[in-house]
């Protein structure tokens, strides 16, 4: 068979980004997966619903708050089931069909024409040559249009490319597709019934406090031994105040960051602990995204951690 130029171009700029392993399809050992290799730690419900959304070729929207996990947990469940690193497609106002499925350079169009020499491949069209995941962040940043093209593009499962007069299949079942979202965010605008009616939602949410400190444990490693367990608990019971009473609520993220950041001061004042006062620091530091929660931070961080 000839080989095709835009599949060649497509092996030799993202192949070497894309390295396989093994795949995972089963939802047990996807969980322990997930937990053992990208320190997630994922509900059940969730990885079964996107496995079985996978399993019909149906795109899964994950939508809910910041810093709980959507994207690192999208690409990491995307990167399992195909046996190589996902595609992750940041989106934004200006995204189109020329940043994602290719474009033509354009000094080399104009002295070759429009084909397969000056044309350049995206991340859309390398996952779906390449039969590998595509994490589509932020969906709620895209125009409608865009998302438009997008749905018809997971609906037949092809690529079609006019100046080219080609058209790329979907082969084999690793192009799956996972959108993010959060609808909290009122800068961003409604997903329209069309876009709805196509894919498979999963709700994230924050975690129980039992959970956060897992995570948290699981985060820190070795380090989470610097933190006394108490101080841990006050920490969780911090941002399950915010969460309720600040404008920026803290994500499982911003938990994170915190007491990793909380440990870095200690480390700094060569400590081998962490005291109340690296907590406070890191605590101010981390969890005012919004000058008008610098009170209610502040207050909240001092009274659980006067000492
Ligand atoms: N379930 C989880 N297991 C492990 N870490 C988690 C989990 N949820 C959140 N985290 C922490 O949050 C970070 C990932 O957050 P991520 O950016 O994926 O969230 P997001 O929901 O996509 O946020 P945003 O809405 O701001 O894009 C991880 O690096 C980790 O520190
Ligand atoms: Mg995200």
């Amino acid at each position: 068979m000839e080989k095709d130029p835009v599949v060649e171009k497509v092996r030799e700029i993202y192949g070497q980004v894309v390295e396989s392993f093994n795949p995972i399809r089963s939802p047990e050992l996807m969980v322990k997966a997930l937990r053992d290799r990208y320190k997630l730690l994922v509900k059940n419900n969730i990885v079964y619903l996107t496995i079985a959304a996978f399993m019909n070729n149906k795109p899964v929207l994950y939508e809910g708050p910041p810093g709980t996990g959507k994207t690192e947990v999208g690409e990491a469940i995307l990167s399992l089931w195909a046996g190589k690193k996902a595609f992750v497609l940041p989106c934004s106002e200006s995204y189109d069909e020329y940043r994602v499925i290719g474009d033509f350079h354009p000094l080399i169009a104009m002295s070759k024409g429009f084909n397969e020499e000056s044309f350049i491949p995206r991340p859309l069209l390398a996952a779906l040559i390449l039969n590998a995941g595509v994490l589509i962040d932020d969906i709620r940043r895209s125009s409608e249009e865009f998302q438009n093209m997008l749905l018809d593009i997971i609906d037949k499962r092809r690529i079609i490319i006019p100046e080219l007069k080609r058209v790329y299949k979907q082969e084999g079942t690793g192009f799956q597709v996972i959108f993010t979202s959060n609808p909290e965010d009122i800068a961003q605008r409604e997903l329209s019934d069309a876009f709805l009616r196509r894919v498979i939602r999963i709700k994230f949410n924050y975690p129980d406090p039992e959970e956060e400190e897992e995570i948290v444990r699981l985060r820190l490693g070795e380090d989470y031994e610097l933190i006394p367990k108490e101080y841990i608990s006050r920490a969780l019971s911090v941002v399950q105040y915010l969460r309720k009473k600040a404008l920026y609520k803290p994500g499982t993220s911003d938990t994170v960051s915190w007491l990793a950041l909380s440990i870095k001061i200690a480390k700094g004042r060569e400590l081998n602990r962490v005291n109340a006062r690296d907590i406070v620091e890191a605590g101010e530091a981390v969890l005012v995204k919004n000058p008008e929660d610098e009170e209610v931070v502040r207050e909240a961080v001092e009274k659980h951690f006067k000492e």
